[in-house]
């Protein structure tokens, strides 16, 4: 059967997915969000494959468990660093501290990432899963990528969404001031303005040796949308959790793209784990990418500043 370009994530979702055993000893591998679902095991199959693990997580005692459970299972080193990706004040002091530790970053891989099913601002100003999803890891991958290129060959993996096909990105309405907000027109429209980024950097990163593509991780059985009430809860753990696959699955898929010698020179790509892709095709819009770079540096506060 010929899928339409917008259904082809279904057959891949199906496909046999790729795998490596190709080792990550020592290499300097930073991950957001490990203390659940596809960072977690994220987390765990990098540790197994040698990485050096700097781990960016919001709450402090479940990241702990996190590195004591890696460091009993695994020769790993675990380092933690505490920041609210909805605060871009603590994505700088993470990356700050980052860039004053470690001598060399080879994969950085923003995982973070929120689901609502209403609007919320953060203390910013700016709705909050735009801010999580988007501008966080728009911010801390500008802020870490001297030392990555300095770090070169080097990988960046954007842990994106299948959910970028809801769309919702409107550039004039970022923070859903005019329109009715909707969880997965919201989630959309910052998943959208992450891959739109990442085509952009994918250009400006050519010849450095370093690559940025973009991942699906599966749908996986994780506690995203959890925060929200308790009908949400109710509806996530009880119809949508049996539909949903192993997040085991998210966490090979992370670690072949980080670590497969054949994904060494392929950047700007979107991946179904570990399927090469095609994204909807307003996700493919270049014109619209610029916009949403120089919006995105604008929020960021990154106006004028190289990569
Ligand atoms: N699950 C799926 O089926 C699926 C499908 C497509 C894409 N994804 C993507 O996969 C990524 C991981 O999500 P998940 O499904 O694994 O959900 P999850 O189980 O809720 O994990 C999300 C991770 O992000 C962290 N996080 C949330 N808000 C944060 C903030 N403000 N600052 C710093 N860290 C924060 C969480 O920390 P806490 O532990 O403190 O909450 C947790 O470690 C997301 O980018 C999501 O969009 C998931």
């Amino acid at each position: 059967m010929n899928w339409p370009d917008e259904l082809i994530f279904i057959p891949n979702s199906r496909m046999p997915q790729k795998t490596t055993h190709v080792r990550l000893d020592g290499r300097v591998c930073v991950l957001t969000g490990a203390t659940s679902g596809v960072g977690y095991h994220a987390a765990k199959r990098l540790a197994e494959g040698g990485a050096r693990l700097v781990l960016v997580c919001r709450n402090t005692e479940k990241a702990v468990q996190v590195k004591n459970e890696l460091e009993s299972e695994h020769q790993t080193n675990v380092r933690i660093l505490q920041s609210d990706f909805s605060k871009l004040s603590e994505v700088r002091n993470a990356a700050a501290t980052i860039l004053e530790e470690y001598p060399r970053i080879d994969v950085l891989i923003n995982n973070a990432g929120i689901h609502n099913n209403r609007r919320i601002l953060t203390e910013n100003g700016v709705e909050a899963v735009f801010c999580v999803n988007h501008l966080a890891s728009f911010l801390f991958t500008r802020l870490l990528l001297p030392k990555i290129l300095e770090s070169a060959p080097a990988r960046i993996i954007q842990v994106n969404s299948e959910g970028h096909r809801f769309g919702g990105l409107d550039l004039n309405d970022l923070n859903w001031d005019r329109r009715r907000y909707r969880g997965l027109q919201g989630y959309g429209a910052s998943k959208v303005a992450q891959l739109l980024t990442v085509w952009e950097l994918a250009d400006r990163l050519k010849g450095t040796g370093i690559t940025i593509n973009a991942m699906h991780p599966g749908a996986v059985r994780t506690n995203i949308g959890m925060n929200n009430g308790l009908l949400y809860q109710w509806y996530q753990r009880y119809l949508l959790w049996p539909t949903l696959k192993d997040p085991r699955i998210s966490g090979e898929a992370i670690y072949y793209l980080a670590a497969a010698p054949e994904m060494a020179a392929v950047s700007g790509h979107f991946f179904n784990l570990t399927i090469d892709e095609k994204p909807a095709k307003h996700a493919l819009d270049r014109a619209l990418g610029k916009q949403v770079w120089q919006v995105s540096e604008e929020l960021t506060g990154l106006v004028g500043k190289n990569g």
